[in-house]
C-alpha cells in the first residue's frame, strides 16, 4: 500500500546511505506532502537519524533519489538543503552555549539578507516566549527544555517549508514535551511540513497526519496516524523485525 499525502514536497525514492563501508539505509522510500506532519518512528539504531542526515546532505546518498520542491537534492549539501527550505534540527539540541540566545538565532540566519535577519529572529522568538524573555542570556544558561526550544527556533529562522526534527522531546519533562510537540501542531496550522523523529509514539501520533516506521534501515510500515489498530501494527513492525534478527 502506498499512501501519498497531498502533493509531495519531499519525495525520497529508494535511497541508501551509511558510514564508510557500513551500509545503514537500504532503499528507503518516504514522502511528505506540503504542510503535512509525518512521524518517523522505530527502535534505536533503526536508521532514523541516518535518514535525516542523508536528506540534508550531512551524509552522502549512495543510491536512489531525493527530490524536494521538485528539485534534485542529492548533491545539494547541508547549506543547499537549508536554502531550499529543507531544514534539519539535529538531535541533542546543539546550540552555542557561549553565545546569547539572539546571537544563536542570528547565526542561523547568517546568509539571509542583512535587513531581514532581525525580523526573522523576532519571528522565531515569537513562537517561544519562554526564550524570548531570555534573549540576552547565554545559551548555556538556559534549561535543557529551553535549549531545545532554541534549537527549534534556529530552524524556524530559516522559514522552512519542511522542518526535520530529530527527537525534539528527548530528555524533557512531560510538560515541556507537550510544549515542544504543541509547536509542531502550530506549525502544521501555518502550513509548515514537519518530519518528526520521536520515541514517544502516542505523543507523536497525536500531532501527525501520517507515520512511517523504520527497522534495520528499511521502512517497515506506513500508515495514517489515526488508522485503527495502528499500535498493534507498530509493535509487530518493531518487534517482528527485532525477533527476526
Ligand atoms: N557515525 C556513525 N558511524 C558508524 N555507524 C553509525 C554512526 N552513526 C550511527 N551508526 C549506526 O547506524 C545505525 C543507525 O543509526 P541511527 O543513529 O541512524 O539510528 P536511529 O534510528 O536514529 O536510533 P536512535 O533511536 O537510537 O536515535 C546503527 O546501527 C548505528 O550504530
Ligand atoms: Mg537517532
Amino acid at each position: 500500500m502506498h499512501i501519498s499525502g497531498p502533493e509531495a514536497l519531499l519525495d525520497v525514492c529508494g535511497i541508501s546511505a551509511g558510514y564508510g563501508k557500513i551500509a545503514v539505509l537500504h532503499g528507503v522510500d518516504v514522502r511528505v506532502g506540503a504542510g503535512e506532519v509525518v512521524s518517523l518512528l522505530g527502535p534505536n539504531g533503526a536508521g532514523k537519524t541516518t535518514l535525516l542526515r542523508a536528506l540534508t546532505g550531512l551524509l552522502s546518498v549512495t543510491a536512489g533519489s531525493v527530490r524536494f520542491a521538485d528539485r534534485d537534492m542529492k548533491d545539494a549539501g547541508p547549506r543547499g538543503s537549508a536554502r531550499a527550505g529543507l531544514v534539519h534540527v539535529v538531535e541533542g539540541h546543539r546550540i552555542f552555549t557561549q553565545l546569547s540566545v539572539t546571537d544563536n538565532l542570528l547565526l542561523a540566519a547568517y546568509d539571509l539578507p542583512r535587513r531581514e535577519r532581525a525580523a526573522r529572529v523576532e519571528e522565531a522568538l515569537s513562537v517561544f516566549p519562554e526564550i524570548a524573555a531570555k534573549r540576552h542570556d547565554r545559551g548555556g544558561m538556559l534549561s535543557g527544555g529551553q535549549q531545545q526550544m532554541l534549537a527549534v527556533a534556529q530552524g524556524l529562522v530559516r522559514r522552512p517549508r519542511l522542518l526535520l526534527l530529530d527527537e525534539p522531546s528527548a530528555g524533557l519533562s512531560p510538560v515541556l514535551v507537550d510544549r515542544v510537540l504543541g509547536v509542531v501542531a502550530d506549525l502544521r496550522d501555518t502550513g509548515t511540513a514537519v518530519l518528526l523523529v520521536e520515541q514517544l509514539i502516542d505523543k507523536a501520533l497525536a500531532v501527525s497526519d501520517r507515520v512511517y516506521a523504520m527497522a534495520q534501515g528499511r521502512v517497515v510500515l506506513q500508515a495514517r496516524a489515526d488508522e485503527p489498530g495502528l499500535h498493534q501494527r507498530l509493535e509487530r513492525a518493531y518487534f517482528g523485525e527485532a525477533a527476526a534478527a
